[in-house]
């Protein structure tokens, strides 16, 4: 009873999360294309679970669909990233978060509509498929699913 009470909860809450982290990708997929992005990006739950252990050079990547960009408790970002953040007012989604890794210092240049702003990511994925699969496999390891 109890489990299946658990169950009900979970299926409740996770809804909103799904709802804004729609993933078109496939996460199976998208578990190996996260071996380029491990050297700097770990995922670690907010119980402190590795979920794949990984690099601090880049912000833990738990729960991303559920963040605005540069929220990350503890990490240092660049503050370029942060005022994009800020100027897009909500979470990463999926179309912001496939441009983001196309192109870090392109994204923040675009969102914040200037010529000069910077990216701490120096890192490219330019294949689109593969950005929408990291994408659903993050959303699939993230809190609710
Ligand atoms: C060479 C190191 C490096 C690699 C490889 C790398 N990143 Fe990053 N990433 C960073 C750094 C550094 C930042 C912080 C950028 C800033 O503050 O400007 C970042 C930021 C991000 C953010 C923003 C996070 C937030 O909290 O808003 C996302 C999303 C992201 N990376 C995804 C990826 C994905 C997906 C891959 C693999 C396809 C990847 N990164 C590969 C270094 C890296």
């Amino acid at each position: 009873m109890n489990r299946i009470l658990a169950t009900l909860a979970a299926v409740t809450l996770a809804a909103p999360v799904f709802a804004d982290g729609h993933a078109s990708g496939d996460a199976e997929a998208g578990a190996k294309v996260f071996n380029k992005c491990k050297s700097c990006h770990m995922i670690e739950s907010d119980s402190g679970e590795k979920i794949v252990k990984g690099g601090r050079s880049g912000p833990n990547l738990y729960g991303i669909a559920a963040r605005q960009p540069g929220t990350a408790d503890g990490y240092k970002y660049g503050k370029d990233l942060i005022a994009a953040g800020d100027t897009l007012g909500g979470n990463w989604t999926e179309a912001e978060f496939v441009d983001w890794v196309a192109d870090p210092r392109a994204w923040v240049r675009k969102t914040l509509d200037s010529s000069s702003a910077k990216s701490k990511m120096s890192f490219k994925l330019k294949d689109g498929e593969d950005a929408a699969n990291v994408w659903a496999y993050l959303v699939s390891v993230g809190p609710g699913s």
